[in-house]
């Protein structure tokens, strides 16, 4: 096509309506939001932004052992009582989990999904390398029908396309960091991103938001040809039957 290497910003309002499937926005938890009142400001801009849902996707690992299905459920409904009225859009919660040696104890205790059904499960390896069990992991959670969703795969330094097709062989689901293509994990996994987006890798887009700082700079570091905002379109459209 012609022209269609030019890269623009996202056009406003382009997350008009639109749900982050993906945030660590559930307060003192984890390495996210540390309070109510950071996660509220958290919320607020997201909403600014145009969303109006939010899933809170709290780490599941070893270093958050705390972390249980029950400890996080009672969490999010205390937060829900804490904010009433003034929530600015509507929640619902899941779970991150760190396919690391605890992940097969969580598998004892169930998941908390992204979607309503009760089989899409968030996963993610450690950046430099993936557990040498992981694929079994994945393996035997798929024998019992869950089916994994790989957390951004753009960051992990060990993977390129040939694995990532692999991985989409297998049927695992992939979603993208937004801010990865605006360069915020650095050049590499921007690099990655913008390549898989473009070739229709992704199912799903999520903020992956720990804190608000240089949101807004990411935002407009986002630079992308028409086909690739084409492609975002279609990854928001999924994040809505979650
Ligand atoms: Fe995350």
């Amino acid at each position: 096509m012609l022209f269609g290497f030019l890269r623009s910003s996202l056009p406003l309002g382009f997350f008009e309506g639109a749900c982050d499937m993906h945030s660590h926005l559930l307060p003192g938890v984890d390495d996210g939001f540390p309070d109510f009142e950071k996660t509220m400001e958290g919320l607020a801009l997201l909403k600014k932004l145009g969303y109006s849902k939010a899933k809170m996707t709290p780490h599941f690992m070893r270093d958050y052992q705390e972390n249980t299905c029950a400890a996080i459920e009672i969490k999010f409904q205390e937060f829900l009582t804490q904010a009433g009225d003034a929530l600015p859009l509507e929640l619902s919660l899941g779970g991150e989990y760190m396919l690391d040696s605890t992940f097969m104890d969580r598998f004892e205790e169930g998941f908390l999904t992204l979607d309503k059904g009760g089989s899409l499960v968030l996963c993610e390896t450690s950046y430099m390398n993936a557990d040498p069990m992981a694929r079994e992991m994945i393996y035997k959670i798929m024998l019992k029908g869950y089916r994994p969703v790989i957390a951004h795969p753009e960051r992990y330094n060990y993977a390129a396309m040939p694995m990532y097709k692999r991985w989409k062989e297998k049927d695992y689901l992939l979603q993208m960091n937004l801010f990865s293509l605006g360069g915020a994990y650095g050049p590499p996994a921007k690099a990655k991103a913008h390549h898989l987006l473009k070739e229709g890798m992704y199912d799903y887009v999520g903020t992956d938001l720990h804190r608000v700082a240089n949101v807004d700079r990411f935002l407009a570091d986002i630079r992308l040809t028409a086909k690739e905002r084409d492609q975002l379109e279609i990854l928001l459209e999924n994040n809505k039957g979650l």
